[in-house]
Parts: structure tokens; sequence; C-alpha cells
């Protein structure tokens, strides 16, 4: 029995979909807070249940029966290693034997990206539970980067604190098939693999990307960290994402997000997609004509 928690995130649902191409559904289980939401799921013969990291007492239960499980990271930046680790012991306590979890690359103390500690401390919490475990490095999701390149295709400036750094950013939905293919497979047990895009991109790809949606140059503007951060305030955003922004912009600098590997082809069989898809599939446009 295969078991993905959170399966009612974007990530949980896709990597669910993927299973299920190979899965009968009768040995497929999903946990969410919102069963209603995976109500298609379970009418295709899937076993829905309810969990939420916050109440341990229904995580066993929820867990029952479940041979390998992945452990979706929830969205609580900063509040969620309690989570993960009432998952884990439950998991264990369930008699889960294989736990997969999504963590991000690079989690070292020296890595300046505010998500570090929480996965951390959960890759830790899974090499000391006993179990086996298999651990998915997602890098940057490509989509996200869509709002950054429509912004400075607008403002004609890109502006960073990412220096000359690069990051090797991922579709979701690859981070959901290779998922889907640990949870399928044997033979990747007490893994680390780094789930990244095709090519690590640096500010002037990405200049060049949103210079194609304008149809006119867009400069690179570098500025540090304090002025980058006050530009996302200006902008509106809310002190954690400020927080969050600016930190992966510190990591990408340093170097964290900056290693493309063959993890997405190895375990899936097919080449991870660029992000200049995501995003001229996002905004409609087509690739530039190439000399
Ligand atoms: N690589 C990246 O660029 C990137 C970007 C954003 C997030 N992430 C991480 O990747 C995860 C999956 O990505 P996504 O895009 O699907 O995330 P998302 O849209 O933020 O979804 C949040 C996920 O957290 C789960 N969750 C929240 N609180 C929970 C709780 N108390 N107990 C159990 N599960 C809980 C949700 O499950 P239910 O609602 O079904 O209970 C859902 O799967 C995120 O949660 C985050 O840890 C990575």
């Amino acid at each position: 029995m295969i078991g993905i928690t959170g399966a009612s995130g974007p990530l949980g649902r896709a990597t669910a979909e993927a299973v299920l191409r190979t899965v009968d559904p009768r040995e497929v289980v999903l946990t969410t807070r919102s069963p209603d939401t995976l109500a298609d799921l379970a009418a295709r013969g899937v076993q829905v249940r309810r969990a939420d990291f916050d109440r341990y007492r229904g995580l066993v239960d929820a867990f029952a029966g479940v041979e390998r499980l992945l452990l979706v990271s929830t969205d609580h930046v900063g509040g969620r290693l309690a989570q993960h680790r009432a998952a884990v012991t439950a998991a264990a306590r369930a008699g889960v034997a294989h736990l997969v979890y999504t963590s991000v690359p690079d989690p070292v103390p020296a890595n300046p990206a505010v998500v570090v500690a929480d996965h951390a401390g959960t890759e830790r919490a899974l090499r000391e539970s006993g179990l086996r475990w298999t651990v998915l490095r997602n890098h940057l999701y490509a989509h996200l980067q869509v709002p950054v390149i429509q912004r400075a295709a607008a403002d004609g400036r890109l502006v960073t604190n990412a220096g000359d750094g690069r990051s090797a950013h991922v579709w979701r939905e690859d981070c959901a098939e290779a998922a889907a293919a640990v949870l399928t497979q044997d033979g990747h047990e007490d893994r680390a693999f780094d789930i990244s895009g095709p090519r690590a991109l640096d500010a002037d790809d990405l200049a060049a990307l949103a210079g194609e949606v304008a149809g006119r140059d867009v400069e690179v503007v570098h500025v540090g960290d304090d002025e980058f951060a006050a530009g996302l305030r200006a902008f509106g955003l809310p002190e954690p994402a400020v927080a969050l922004i600016t930190s992966f912009g510190a990591a990408t600098r340093a170097g964290h997000l900056a290693r493309p590997t063959d993890a997405v082809a190895d375990l899936t069989g097919r080449a991870p997609r660029p992000l200049e898809d995501a995003v001229r599939a996002a905004l409609g446009i087509r690739p530039a004509r190439r000399p």
C-alpha cells in the first residue's frame, strides 16, 4: 500500500495522479485535512483519510496499512518541524516501512534559506526513525518565476539579490513524477536526491527571458538583501514572504541552488522540463527564434 500526505495540495495531488497511472487505486491511501476535495479520487477507489499533523491522535490510524509513505512537507514555514516529527513518529508506530520526504537542496547550516532549519530537522528525524527513508530535495518551483519575469518585463529591469548565483528551477509536475517513481519502484531507499530542472539559470538568463516577453531589453539591477527586501515590502508582500524570498536570493547567490542533476531523468526516464517552457506556457508566448 502506497500513501501520500497533503494529497489535496498541488504536489500531493499531482503525485497521486502519477502513482495511479501504474498502481491499482485500492492500493493507494491519500491523507489530507480536507477529504472532500479528493472526492473524485475516492470515487476511483482510492482510500481517502483525514490527517492533520497538528492532531497526532488520528495520525497512526490514518497511516495504518501503508508500507511506503510520501510525507509532503507542510507550508507552515518555521513551525513545521514539530508537525513533521509527529508524522514521522506516527508513521513508525503505524508500521510504515519506507518514508519519503520532500526537502530542500543543500540543507546545511551555511545555507541562508529560511526553510533550511525545518527541512534539516525533518531529515534528521527521518534518519533517526529506524525506517527506510528517501529524501527528495526539490529545487525552487519554476512556475514561481512567472510573476518575477512578468514584473521584470513590465519594468524593463530585473531587480535581484542573487548576484551571479544560479538556480536550477524545476517544474512541480516533475517533482511529482520523481516522487511517484520513488513510491512505485524499489531500490531508492536510504538516499537523498536533488530534484532539479535541466539547467541552472542566473539573473542574466532570467532577464533575457523577460526581454523575450517584453519585446525589448531588460536590464539586471543587482542590489543587496536589505534593499531587495525593502522593495518586496514596498510591493505589499507580508513580512514572512519578504524574509522567505530574500533568503532564497541569498541562497542562490551563495551557490546552494546551482547544481542541476540527472535525478528526474534517472527516476522517471524522461528529461526534466526547462523553466523557460513554464514561463512561455504561462504567459502564452512562443519560443524565441534561434539563429
Ligand atoms: N520547491 C518549492 O519551490 C516549493 C515552493 C512552495 C512550497 N514548497 C514545499 O512543498 C510542499 C508541497 O508543495 P505544494 O506546491 O503542493 O504546496 P502548497 O500548495 O503550499 O500546499 C501545502 C501542503 O501542506 C499540507 N499541509 C499543510 N498543513 C498541514 C498539516 N497541518 N498537516 C498535514 N499536511 C498539511 C497540505 O495538505 P492538505 O491541505 O491536503 O492537508 C498541502 O499538501 C509545500 O507544502 C512546501 O513545504 C516547495
